[in-house]
C-alpha cells in the first residue's frame, strides 16, 4: 500500500475475505469511496467485477479517479450521497457487492481547514463542501435545547447539559470561530477520560448532526431492504456504537425467517421471510498489529450479510 495515501483502509484483509462470497461478476458498489483503498484492492482481487465508488466529498472523488485510472474500463466514481445514489444503482445494475466504511477519512480529519478537529482554525465538518449546514451554524445558532439533544443522543455524554450551557454562555460574548476555541470551552467543563480529549464525543456528535450520518445509514439500509440485490454481499464498517447498533439490528431482522409475534404456539407466517444470512454473529475487529499500525482502526467493526 502506498505510504503517501492520505487514508489507510481499515480491516482490509477482512473486507476482502467477506467479499469472497459475492457472485463472480456484477457491479461492486463502494458507498464510501474515500481514498479508494478498499476499492483498489477489490478491483485487483476480483478481475471480473466492475466497481462504482460513491463519495459526497469532491476531494476524495478527484483523488480516487486519478488513482484508479488504470481500471478505467472497470471503475467509475460518482459524486453524491450514497442514500441518493445507491437506490438508483440497485434498479439499474446487477449489484454483486455493497461496501460502506462509515465516518470520516483521515484526510478530512487531519486537514485543519476542513474544521473537524480540536486543532482546526475554523468550524466546518461538512463532508460535502457544497452542503449548507456546517458545524459553525450548529455551534453558534442551535438553541440550547437542540445542542443538549444532539449531545445526549449522539455523544451519549452524561454532562450534555453542562456542555450545551458552556457553549451558549461563550457564544453570548462572541461567536465561536474555530475547533480550537470550541475544544478549550468544552475542556473546562468536561472530564478527561483516559488519553482521549474530553471533547471527543461532543465533536463527534456535532459531526454526526452536520452530515446526518445516522439518517444516511438508515436510508441506505432501507434501500437494500426494499430492493435486495440477489446473491450480493454487504459489508459495513462502523466506528461508533450507535452506528453499529443500527447495522446489527437490521442485519438480524433480515436474517429472521419466522416473523410471527412472540409467544405464538406454532409458526403461522410460513417461516420463509429471511432475506439472507449474516456471516458470523460477532463483528470483525482489528488485530493488535493493525491497531499498532493504524490507531484509527481501534474502534472499527465490520459486519457482513449475504442476500439469498
Ligand atoms: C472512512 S472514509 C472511507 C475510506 C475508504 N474506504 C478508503 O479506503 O479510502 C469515509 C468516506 O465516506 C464518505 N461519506 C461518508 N458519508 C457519506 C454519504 N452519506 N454519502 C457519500 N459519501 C459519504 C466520506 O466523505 C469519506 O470520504
Amino acid at each position: 500500500m502506498d505510504k503517501e495515501r492520505p487514508h489507510i483502509p481499515v480491516l482490509l484483509d477482512e473486507v476482502l475475505h467477506c467479499f469472497e462470497k459475492m457472485p463472480e461478476d456484477g457491479v461492486f458498489i463502494d458507498c464510501t469511496l474515500g481514498y479508494a483503498g478498499h476499492t483498489e484492492a477489490v478491483l485487483e482481487k476480483f478481475p471480473h467485477i466492475k466497481a462504482i465508488g460513491i463519495d459526497r466529498d469532491m476531494e476524495a472523488i478527484e483523488y480516487s479517479t486519478k488513482l484508479l485510472e488504470r481500471f478505467k474500463d472497470r471503475f467509475e466514481a460518482v459524486h453524491g450521497r450514497f442514500s441518493d445514489v445507491l437506490p438508483k444503482l440497485l434498479q439499474s445494475c446487477k449489484v454483486c457487492g455493497v461496501l460502506a466504511d462509515f465516518g470520516v477519512s483521515s484526510l478530512q480529519f487531519d486537514k485543519k481547514e476542513r474544521g473537524f478537529s480540536f486543532l482546526s482554525e475554523n468550524l466546518d465538518m461538512r463532508m460535502d463542501q457544497s452542503a449548507e449546514l456546517s458545524a459553525y451554524h450548529i455551534v453558534n445558532r442551535y438553541p440550547q435545547s437542540e445542542l443538549e439533544r444532539i449531545f445526549r443522543e449522539y455523544a451519549e455524554e452524561r454532562a450534555f447539559k453542562r456542555a450545551a450551557r458552556a457553549i451558549v454562555e461563550a457564544r453570548s460574548k462572541k461567536p465561536i470561530e474555530s475547533g480550537k476555541e470550541l475544544a478549550d470551552i468544552l475542556a473546562k467543563v468536561l472530564q478527561k477520560r483516559g488519553k482521549t480529549h474530553p471533547a471527543t464525543a461532543i465533536f463527534q456528535a456535532i459531526r454526526i448532526e452536520v452530515n446526518d450520518e445516522l439518517g444516511e445509514i438508515n436510508r441506505v439500509l432501507d434501500a437494500l431492504q426494499k430492493s435486495p440485490p440477489k446473491g450480493a454481499v454487504v459489508g459495513m464498517i462502523t466506528f461508533h456504537s450507535l452506528e453499529d447498533r443500527v447495522v446489527k439490528r437490521r442485519f438480524k431482522e433480515w436474517s429472521r425467517s419466522c416473523i410471527c409475534p412472540p409467544g405464538v404456539f406454532r409458526c403461522e407466517c410460513g417461516n420463509d421471510h429471511a432475506l439472507g444470512e449474516m456471516t458470523g454473529r460477532k463483528p470483525l475487529v482489528a488485530s493488535v498489529g493493525e491497531i499498532e499500525r493504524n490507531p484509527r482502526s481501534r474502534s472499527a467493526k465490520l459486519r457482513c450479510f449475504r442476500f439469498f
